[in-house]
């Protein structure tokens, strides 16, 4: 319900008319890439937020949908500890269950951030880039489902919540500050991400290596996804926004630690 009150605010946040053929999609796929090659280029012109068109906003609520509550499908296979876990105190498993739901949340977001630039981006090549991280993102998702459901311990609850503010920073990004500001948010929101799977590392119950295993793997991959961003071209953002983007952080992985 948040979500769609939230794109219906969006698609009346109209600031200039628009073509209807403009942003035609062929289809609403799963995969987001084959819709968005059908849009045609904008013309050269004053960057503005845009509103969403209909088709655009199915695509958006498409991915929404698919992301809390469709089962995440991983194209490889879950990390694997060198030892198996062992077997934790309940204290332990509740601790391991909550900063994994943390990192589920995370997960979440970064789908909704990726499928916001991409929606908001009109380069076929920084899309591209920005579906194969997604790929990976997803590959995280079902990750942390699949260890937070071995840990006998559920998603946070607000996850629709997290999904529309994340979708909202993303589209935003990318709409008002133009591709390299949007992919400079990409390399900030990874390395911001990278330290805190590091903080996690340290908080993980040792017994746990099956929790730890997933967290490496996550970890090198957001390392990799903020180099991606940084060799397309990413502008390094101001202070007053990565200090923002820290606090709306510690908010998110609180809450979500307990709810
Ligand atoms: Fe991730
Ligand atoms: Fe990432």
């Amino acid at each position: 319900m948040v979500l769609l009150i939230f794109l219906i605010s969006i698609n009346d946040f109209h600031v200039i008319p628009q073509n209807s053929d403009q942003e035609h999609t062929a289809s609403s796929s799963p995969d987001l890439l084959p819709a968005l090659r059908q849009r045609k280029r904008p013309e050269a012109g004053r960057r503005k937020l845009t509103a969403m068109n209909s088709d655009a906003l199915i695509l958006a609520a498409d991915s929404a949908l698919r992301t809390l509550l469709a089962e995440p499908r991983a194209s490889r296979p879950t990390p694997t500890p060198a030892t198996p876990s062992a077997t934790l105190s309940e204290d332990e498993r509740r601790e391991a269950a909550a900063l994994m739901r943390v990192n589920h949340v995370g997960e979440v977001c970064a789908q909704a951030l990726y499928t916001g630039q991409m929606l908001a981006s009109r380069d076929p090549a920084l899309q591209a880039k920005l579906a194969e991280a997604s790929r990976e993102e997803t590959d995280h998702l079902a990750w942390t489902l699949e260890r937070l459901r071995d840990l006998n311990d559920r998603p946070s609850l607000l996850n629709p919540l997290w999904y529309a503010g994340a979708f909202a920073i993303g589209y935003t990004a990318g709409k008002l500050g133009g591709d390299r500001l949007s992919l400079g948010f990409v390399v900030e929101t990874e390395n911001q991400v990278e330290a805190h799977l590091n903080s996690h590392m340290d908080r993980l119950p040792a017994g746990d290596t099956a929790s730890r295993a997933i967290v490496a793997q996550m970890k090198d991959d957001e390392v990799q996804h903020a180099r991606m961003a940084e060799r397309a071209g990413a502008v390094p953002l101001p202070g007053p926004i990565k200090g923002l983007m820290k606090v709306a952080a510690k908010v998110m992985t609180t809450v979500a630690h307990r709810i």
